[in-house]
């Protein structure tokens, strides 16, 4: 279960209070496992109200190149420095700053070598009749894949968010019957590349509008490990529904 917080909260006590809300909720889960993604800039602090197993820490971004001048950037060793084990690749919102397929596809590759586990995003904007948005997940998935080896494929989390469902209420999530459709999609076109073995042995979450009311029909029909959560990982109290709810599917 992962916790992306975004752009928030707006200061790093505000953090560390949601931090230890969220600890005390993800504490005694036995089978899920949860991964917070914090602001970069509260990383340090976090981190130092953990120490164990159950919680990892990830960025929401890297910078493709490991060091040099390139102002305002953060790079894949720079946050696992401050704990980070996990990060964040390829979000629909970087997407719409600029973000191309071939960056997202350098950026996997350096996190890769910094010893980072990748969340891999991918999603459609819009679900046309002709199928054509399989294409396009499709090149998604190979361009940030292209220098991936099937060895480090245990490194990549797949996150699959339609951006047609980011942000919203639970009511405007995808319906779990068109997840599984895409889950099976994704497998497929991954055993192309690598073969059936490891496709089905990677690990698929599903984001977008996750919230208590759709986790347990999204888990169970929609064939995903886990989710990536925004606006409900705010919320220490929904953030732990929707976890209790994973645990139990686990058991
Ligand atoms: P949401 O965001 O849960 O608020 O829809 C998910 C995401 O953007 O990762």
């Amino acid at each position: 279960m992962i916790g992306n917080w975004k752009m928030n909260p707006a200061s790093i006590g505000e953090a560390k209070r949601l931090f230890l809300e969220v600890k005390k909720v993800s504490f005694r889960r036995r089978n899920a496992h949860t991964i917070i993604c914090p602001p970069a800039a509260f990383l340090a602090e976090l981190r130092k109200l953990y120490i164990g197993k159950r919680i990892a820490f990830g960025a929401q971004n890297i910078f493709a190149e490991p060091a040099g001048a390139y102002t305002g950037e953060i790079s894949a060793d720079m946050v696992s420095s401050v704990g980070a084990s996990y990060v964040i690749l390829g979000h629909s919102e970087r997407r719409a700053m600029g973000e191309t397929n071939e960056e997202i596809g350098r950026k996997v590759d350096a996190a890769l070598v910094a010893g980072l586990k990748v969340i891999l995003c991918v999603g459609e904007s819009d679900r046309d009749e002709h199928g054509e948005y399989l294409s396009y997940l499709r090149e998604e998935l190979f361009s940030a894949l292209l220098n991936v080896s099937r060895q480090s494929l245990k490194h990549i989390f797949i996150a699959y968010e339609p951006l047609w469902a980011i942000g919203k209420t639970g009511a405007d999530a995808i319906q779990p019957s068109d997840l599984h459709g895409t889950v099976i999609f994704l497998r497929k076109i991954l055993a192309e590349k690598y073969d059936k073995r490891s496709a089905f042995a990677l690990t698929i979450l599903y984001g977008g509008s996750v919230e208590s009311e759709n986790a347990q029909a999204l888990l169970e029909e929609g064939s995903v490990s886990g989710f990536l959560v925004g606006h409900a990982s705010l919320s220490a109290d929904e953030f732990g529904a929707i976890l209790n709810i994973a645990d139990a599917h686990a058991a």
